[in-house]
């Protein structure tokens, strides 16, 4: 199957958020027990609030979508024009294929390409081996809390200044 990527529209949120509750479920549980997914992406239809907020930081973003030649969304991105990686899912039956490092390396190239000098992200234990791949590093181990469920994850960071530390 062939994946293309496209740049990511606020009219793409709603799929986004089911492909979002999908992989958290889905692929999350294999790091995170299922009271932790349940925080981090409570099942349902997205609440208002939740597609507002999300509208208001894909504003100030660079966000790509991955598309099957179905016309499936495989996965979604955003990079937030501050240098913080926000965003990073791919769907269940689309992971372990190289879409989720696609996405990250076309946002690396839009982070290098405006300048920025570093990249920091909230890996998830099952995203850290994926950016370590694209030249992030761990800087220290952290807790997020959702609905007052801590979910662990780390932040990651990576220089661009340097020419060669992340991969495209
Ligand atoms: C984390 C996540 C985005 C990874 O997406 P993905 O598309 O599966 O990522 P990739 O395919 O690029 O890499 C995943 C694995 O597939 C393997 N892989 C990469 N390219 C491959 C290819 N072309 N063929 C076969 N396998 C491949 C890699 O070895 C990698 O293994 P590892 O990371 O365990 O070392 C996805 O699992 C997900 O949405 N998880 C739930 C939510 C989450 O944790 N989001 C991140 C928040 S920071």
């Amino acid at each position: 199957m062939k994946i293309l990527l496209d740049t990511l529209a606020e009219a793409d949120l709603a799929d986004c958020h089911a492909l979002f509750v999908d992989a958290v479920h889905a692929l999350g549980r294999r790091h995170y027990r299922p009271e932790q997914c349940a925080a981090w992406a409570p099942p349902g239809a997205m609440p208002d609030a939740w597609r507002d907020g999300w509208a208001r930081r894909l504003a100030r973003a660079w966000g790509v979508k991955a598309l099957a030649d179905d016309g499936r969304l495989a996965g979604f991105a955003w990079l937030l024009f501050d240098g913080e990686f926000d965003m990073l899912y791919v769907a269940p039956w689309a992971a372990g294929r190289g879409v989720g490092s696609r996405l990250v390396g076309a946002l690396l190239y839009e982070g290098r390409r405006a300048g920025l000098a570093a990249l920091t992200v909230y890996a998830s234990h099952g995203a850290r081996p994926l950016f370590e791949r694209a030249g992030f590093v761990v800087e220290r181990d952290h807790l997020a809390w959702r609905d007052g469920v801590a979910l662990e994850n780390w932040i990651m960071r990576a220089s661009l200044a340097e020419p060669g530390r992340a991969a495209r």
